[in-house]
């Protein structure tokens, strides 16, 4: 799989973000702790909330 760079400022890539969000991380304020992504433009915030959205959705196992 091709791994996409979400927040360009601070060179935080998709792959990342998703594994911080595997490890717990639940918002945009967690992944920032985390992964430092969004503390410039913040241009990246809405690509950021759906990939947690997306990645919840997996993980609880959800019936769409
Ligand atoms: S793209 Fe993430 S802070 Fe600018």
């Amino acid at each position: 799989m091709k791994d996409k760079l979400i927040c360009s400022c601070e060179r935080v890539y998709e792959s990342t973000i998703r594994e911080a969000v595997e490890n717990g991380a639940t918002s945009f304020d967690d992944l920032q702790k985390t992964t430092g992504l969004g503390r410039s433009c913040g241009n990246c915030r809405p690509l950021i909330e759906r990939i947690i959205r997306d990645c919840g959705s997996l993980s609880d196992g959800a019936v769409k």
